[in-house]
């Protein structure tokens, strides 16, 4: 099994800054690579937090390894402002590990057969579940909306007409109904079945809610000073950091019944204003690089806006799916 090639660590080790002293967590653990590289850069310490439970098995023997320095927790990123301990940066590196990815048994790749599944962690609604609970209409938005699929529709009226006689248990063959209905070749020159996975994966561990939830729970925690680093490798993830950070760097305008007062102070200076993207060098050495921004903030000394939480219109909740299976 391969391991992880940490993405953009020069750019995060500098806009994270870690200084000596400092508590730093690690919200996404992954194989350690940027934990390691924190540890190297200033005597500070590490809370690594993984949702994945052999993440946490890899955390442990670091653990050893640092004597005091490091300390996983599996947990979900969201439940950061639950730990106990003073934090003084939040680093987020989004989505899933080569670990993951590789491992047919987790379910996440096209490439190889395995069992639909998907969960990072290993509770709640499998990729299978989904696929066999959630009606056509559903199932279109899912595609339409977390993966940006173009023929959304047709797949899912494929599968929703098929799981009658076969239910869909495997990587394979799902992989295969979506080449059927698309053909062998994506107009976007990717492996047909790349967007309606993405779409699933994102769905299934509720990405895009756990990351709202992060950001606002790094609000919450982080003194004056505070640094919040994320790194994301798509567009609808990059675009909840840049809505939520552009929201909270900016003072808040005065209502309309009383323009002239102005609303809550701005919570977070931005680091960069546009997004910073891997080297052509890293590229070239690591394609998974290709689509990586990172965006960075400092945390001003303004109270914490209350959070707000979003989900996708036309799709039922995880707690609903979980509710009727
Ligand atoms: C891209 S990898 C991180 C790689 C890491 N930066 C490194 O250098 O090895 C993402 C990791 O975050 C974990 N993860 C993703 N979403 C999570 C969440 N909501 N809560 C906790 N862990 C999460 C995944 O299980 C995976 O191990």
């Amino acid at each position: 099994m391969s391991g992880h090639l940490p993405v953009m660590m020069a750019e995060v080790l500098e806009t994270l800054a870690p200084q000596a002293g400092q508590v730093i967590v690690d919200g996404t653990f992954g194989g350690g690579g940027y934990t390691r590289a924190i540890l190297a850069a200033a005597p500070c310490q590490v809370i690594g937090l993984d949702r994945d439970p052999d993440a946490v098995v890899r955390g442990k023997a670091l653990e050893q390894e640092m004597s005091g320095r490091f300390t996983i927790v599996e947990t979900q990123f969201s439940k950061l402002d639950e730990l106990q301990d003073k934090i003084d940066a939040v680093v987020l590196d989004i989505g899933v590990s080569s670990f993951q990815i590789d491992q047919p048994e987790r379910g996440f790749s096209f490439m190889q057969d395995g069992p639909l599944d998907m969960r990072m962690g290993k509770d709640g609604p499998s990729a299978a579940d989904v696929v066999a609970q959630l009606s056509e209409g559903e199932l279109s938005t899912l595609f339409h909306v977390y993966g940006e699929e173009r023929e959304a529709r047709r797949i899912a009226r494929a599968i929703v007409t098929d799981r009658v006689a076969t239910p869909y248990l495997r990587t394979s063959e799902l992989a295969g109904v979506v080449s059927r209905v698309i053909g062998r070749k994506h107009k976007d020159h990717i492996h047909p079945a790349t967007r309606v996975f993405q779409a699933l994966r994102i769905y299934v561990n509720d990405e895009i809610g756990e990351l709202e939830k992060a950001l606002a729970a790094a609000e919450a925690v982080l003194p004056q000073g505070g640094r919040l680093v994320v790194v994301t490798f798509h567009s609808l993830e990059d675009r909840a950091v840049k809505t939520f950070l552009n929201d909270r760097s900016k003072e808040a305008p005065g209502s309309r019944h009383a323009p002239a007062q102005a609303g809550p102070a701005a919570t977070f200076s931005l680091v960069n204003r546009k997004p910073l993207i891997a080297s052509e060098g890293e590229v070239e050495a690591n394609p998974r690089s290709r689509s990586a921004k990172l965006r960075a903030a400092i945390r001003t000394s303004a109270p914490a806006r209350s959070s707000r939480v979003t989900g996708i219109a036309g799709v039922p909740s995880l707690d609903q799916i979980k509710r009727a299976a």
